[in-house]
C-alpha cells in the first residue's frame, strides 16, 4: 500500500487524468513463490527487518498453501510455499526457483478494473473473485504480464481484517527491529530479446501507463555488456516500472543471465525507498544482507564535480556513502543515492536496490557504469559473463 511522495514527476503534463480508465492507489503486495516460507520469513525479518503481519496454513484451515505475510512501513510482502505436491505453484518454483509471482495494486474497483484491463487484451489470471469473512469482504481480479508473472488487482474498501479473508494475525516473539524502508519505489521486469517493445505497449494499452524515460544500449553499456530500459509509470506515478531487455555486446548481458536462470521474463529488482540511506544501509550490512561491491576510489572522486554541475549540494558525509557502498547520481530537480543488493537466492535472479531520492527523478542512468561493472564481477566468479 505505497505511496509514492517527495518527488514531482510532471506526469500531469503528459497524463491526461480524466481519461485514466486504470486508477491505481498504489502497490497492495508483492508474492512471491518460494521453496520454504517459513526459512524466507525469518531472512526478510533478520535481515531487511520486515515485520510479522498474518499468517495462513495449516494451523488456520488452509490445507494446500501457507503464506506468512510481513510489513515494513508501506511495503507488504508475502511469501507462499506450497504444502504437497499438486500444487501449481510447485510448477513455479520449479522453473523459475524462487521469485516474484504477484505484483498486487491496490484499486478502489477490482471488477472494473479486470473488465477495462481483459477487454483491451490482457490475459485474464483470476476473474473477479469476492472473499469474505467476518471483518467483511475483499475483491480481488487478476491478469498476467511479462512471462508467468501476474498483477492482482485488490479492493479492500469494505475489509476491517488482518491483510485478507482466510489469513490471521501473525503474532511472533521474534521481532527484529525495522531497518528503515518505507514503501515501494519501483519494481523492474526483465524480457526477452526483442520483447521490450512488446511489453511497453502492454502497459501503454492495456493498463494506461505512459512511458516516460527511455535508456538505449548506448547509453547503457560497458566494455562488456548492454541493455535498453523504459520506464513506464501509471497517472498518478505511484507505480513505476522500468522493463529491461538485453543487448548485444562483447560477453553476456546481466539479463541474460537473468533470462537463463529465471527460464524467462520476471522481476529482476525491487527498489525500496528510506529517508536515511546511511542508517539502512548501515543497519543491512550489519544484519547480513549483501551488497555488490563497493565503487573504485575514481568513482567517489567525480561525485563532487556531477553533483556541481547540476548545481546540487550533497548532504551526507561523502566518505560515510563510500564506506557503505552508496551510489550517488544528479539529475536537474536533484540527486538520489541508491545501493543494490546480491541476489536474494541462489540463482541469479531477483535482487533489491535501496534508494533515498533527494528530489531526483531518474533511476541512478549516471551509476550504470559502476553498477554494471560491480554485476559483472559477480558474473564472473559465477561463469556466466
Ligand atoms: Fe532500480
Amino acid at each position: 500500500m505505497s505511496e509514492i511522495k517527495n518527488v514531482d514527476y510532471g506526469l500531469e503534463k503528459i497524463f491526461d487524468g480524466a481519461k485514466d480508465f486504470l486508477p491505481l492507489l498504489g502497490t497492495d503486495y508483492v508474492e512471491f513463490y518460494v521453496g520454504n516460507a517459513k526459512q524466507a520469513a525469518y531472512y526478510y525479518k533478520s535481515a531487511f527487518g520486515f515485520q510479522s503481519y498474518a499468517y495462513k496454513g495449516l494451523e488456520t484451515g488452509s490445507r494446500d498453501v501457507v503464506s506468512y505475510v510481513l510489513k515494513q512501513d508501506k511495503i507488504c510482502v508475502v511469501l507462499t510455499t506450497p504444502l504437497n505436491s499438486k500444487s501449481n505453484i510447485n510448477d513455479h518454483i520449479v522453473k523459475h526457483g524462487d521469485g516474484v509471482k504477484v505484483i498486487a495494486l491496490w484499486v478502489d474497483d477490482a471488477t472494473k478494473s479486470w473488465r477495462e484491463t481483459t477487454s483491451r487484451g490482457a490475459k485474464s489470471y483470476m476473474k473477479p473473485t469476492i472473499e469474505k469473512d467476518e471483518y467483511g469482504e475483499v475483491v480481488r481480479s487478476g491478469i498476467f504480464t511479462y512471462g508467468d508473472t501476474v498483477h492482482v488487482f485488490v479492493e479492500r474498501k469494505n475489509y476491517k481484517g488482518v491483510f485478507l479473508p482466510g489469513f490471521e494475525k501473525w503474532r511472533s516473539d521474534f521481532n527484529p527491529e525495522p531497518s528503515g524502508l518505507k514503501f515501494i519505489d519501483h519494481m523492474v521486469g526483465n524480457v526477452g530479446w526483442n520483447e521490450m517493445n512488446k511489453w511497453v505497449n502492454f502497459y501503454e494499452d492495456v493498463m494506461g501507463f505512459v512511458n516516460f524515460l527511455s535508456f538505449d544500449d548506448k547509453q547503457i553499456t560497458t566494455e562488456y555488456s548492454a541493455l535498453m530500459s523504459k520506464v513506464m509509470s501509471n497517472g498518478n506515478g505511484r507505480i513505476k516500472f522500468p522493463i529491461n531487455e538485453p543487448a548485444e555486446g562483447k560477453k553476456k548481458s546481466q539479463i541474460e543471465e537473468y533470462l537463463d536462470f529465471y527460464e524467462g521474463p520476471g522481476v529482476q529488482h525491487i527498489a525500496v525507498a528510506t529517508d536515511d540511506i546511511i542508517t539502512t544501509v548501515g543497519n543491512l550490512r550489519a544484519r547480513g544482507v549483501e551488497f555488490l561491491s563497493i565503487p573504485p576510489q575514481e568513482y567517489y572522486d567525480a561525485v563532487p564535480l556531477r553533483l556541481e554541475e547540476h548545481n546540487h549540494e550533497l548532504k551526507e558525509d561523502i566518505e560515510t556513502l563510500q564506506r557503505l557502498g552508496v551510489l550517488i547520481d544528479a539529475d536537474e530537480e536533484g540527486y538520489l543515492l541508491q545501493i543494490f543488493t546480491k541476489p536474494v537466492e541462489d540463482r541469479p535472479t531477483l535482487f533489491f536496490e535501496i534508494i533515498q531520492r533527494m528530489g531526483a527523478r531518474g533511476f541512478g542512468a549516471g551509476n550504470f557504469k559502476a553498477l554494471f561493472e560491480a554485476i559483472e564481477k559477480e558474473q564472473e566468479k559465477r561463469g556466466t559473463l
